[in-house]
Parts: C-alpha cells; structure tokens; sequence
C-alpha cells in the first residue's frame, strides 16, 4: 500500500496516475478508523477510479487541549484495515508541520451563520479549524468527490457551504450514520470509552429515537424538557446540548414548517469523552 507522509510526493504521485478526466475520491479522517470510515472508502471506491484517505489529527480543530492529547492516533491498525478493503486505495499521512508549514494556525472562515449554532456553539474556533484543513486537503487532493459521514451532521452542511463559497470543483457527499449493535453511533472517540460505558451510551441514540417518536406530536420545547430530564436521571453523563433544527440552516426550530426538514441534534459527556449524534426527524 502506499502511504505519502508529504503534501509534494502524494501531488506527484496523482498527477502521474491520473488523466484529465480521471476522478479521485477521498475520504478525510483523523484516523482511529472504524466501519463507518471503511464504508466511506468503499463508497469512494464503487464511485471513482482513484481513492485517497488522508488520516491527520488536525491541531486546529481541538478547542480542548485534553480531548487532543487523547485522540486515539492508531495508523499503523489504520492502514491494516484499509488494506482489507483494498490494497490500491492511497494513504495520506502527512505531519502537522508539512500541512502547516511552521504556523499552526486556523484561518477565519463565514459560514453563514451554520457555524454559530451547537458544535460551534460549544467549541469555539471549531470550524475555522475545520474549514482550514478541509480546505487545505482539497487544494491538495484535488478530489471529485469527497465522503463524509452524518454523524457530524454540522461539519458536512459547513464543508458544502465552505466549497459553494470558495468555488471549489468538488462534490460533498454525505453517509449516513454507522451504529454499533447497541445504536452507539460509530466513532474514533469510541476507543476511549470502557466497555461499560459503551453498553451505556446506548441511552444517546435510544433517547434520540424517543425524541422522533415524539416530534410528531409534541412540541420542541417539551421534547427538550423530557431530553434534559432523562440524562438528569442518569449522572454518569453529562448533557451539554440538545437541539432540534432545520437541516439547511441549522437554526433552532420555532416552529414546525412543513417545507422544512429537521433533526434532532445532541452532544453528551461521559466521563470527559464527548460523544455526538443526531436524527432525522422527517
Ligand atoms: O470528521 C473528521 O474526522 C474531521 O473533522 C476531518 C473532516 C477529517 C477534518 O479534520
């Protein structure tokens, strides 16, 4: 398999293997690769001729300097498993000074307002990270399409607005959502949690699903109420928001449109590892 560490040799190596109407897919993850990710990769490998993973922990993206000292960073396991699905995809594992050049800094990016709302909320400067390394990523990769999965429903509706203001030539592809048996929503910071804890994140996406049941009949405001309530009966998390919200806008709902589409958004702690998830609720 091969795996570029530099931003220069991947260039080469793509402009040596494709043609003028050759697509690339990628596919950008931090790593700690899970099914969700391989599933991301198998699309892009039904979808183009040529598949690019890159695997960074981008600095710039942590508002907590905790959360990024323990991301799981597992490429050798990440590689592996890449490998199982196919041998051709291209690896793109560069170090945080070849893609930032000695200023590891994020760049300020307007996103509409989509960034003001829950993960932004939250986790200030978030997104700036996020928009300067998918940013950077494109410029690079030079992707046709790009995979990206719901769960971070948020991150997808920016990297779409970030390309439709930058006039940038790719297609943003969203997947949906990777579960474990137990409806725990597949993610990297999942390799943190003990086994215990894994059983009861189950709550998230049971309460998620609770919470549909009720959208059709209950207001916003009670959904939010019964949301707050269960995770208070239930201490070892810890609730930071709850959100039902417009899928193009992101904005909480006021009330129901009939045109609009929703989903149910939250974000919880377990111990000091935050887990994400949310729900179509149309
Ligand atoms: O979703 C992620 O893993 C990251 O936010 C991304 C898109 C790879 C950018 O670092």
């Amino acid at each position: 398999m091969l795996i570029f560490n530099r931003q220069e040799d991947l260039k080469k190596h793509l402009m040596s293997v494709t043609k003028e109407n050759t697509t690339i897919g990628f596919v950008p993850t931090m790593g700690a690769l899970h099914q969700g990710h391989l599933s991301l990769i198998e699309k892009s490998l039904t979808e183009n001729q040529v598949t690019v993973v890159s695997i960074f922990v981008n600095p710039t993206q942590f508002n907590n300097p905790e959360d990024l000292e323990k991301y799981p960073r597992t490429l050798e396991k990440d590689t592996q498993k890449i490998g199982t699905v196919n041998k051709d995809v291209l690896i793109f594992a560069p170090s945080v000074d070849d893609i930032y050049e000695g200023k590891t800094i994020a760049k300020a990016f307007d996103f509409d307002g989509l960034e003001n709302q829950m993960e932004g909320k939250h986790r200030p400067g978030h997104f700036d990270g996020v928009g300067t390394i998918v940013k950077r990523l494109f410029e690079i990769v030079t992707p046709t399409n790009a995979y990206f999965g719901e769960k971070d429903f948020q991150q997808l509706q920016i990297v779409k607005k970030m390309v439709e203001k930058h006039q940038m030539a790719v297609n943003v592809i969203g997947c949906p959502i990777y579960r474990e048996a137990n409806g725990l929503a597949m993610s990297s910071r999942n390799e943190r949690l003990t086994p215990q804890q894994k059983e009861d994140s189950s709550l998230i996406y049971k309460t998620l699903k609770t919470a549909k049941e009720k959208f059709g009949t209950e207001s916003a405001k009670d959904i939010t109420d019964w949301v707050e309530s269960v995770f208070e009966k239930n201490p070892e998390f810890k609730l930071e928001y709850f959100q039902i919200a417009d899928e193009a806008q992101l904005l909480p709902i006021d009330k129901k449109d009939t045109a609009k589409k929703y989903r149910a958004f939250i974000a919880v702690f377990i111990n000091s590892i935050r887990l994400i998830d949310n729900i179509s609720l149309n």
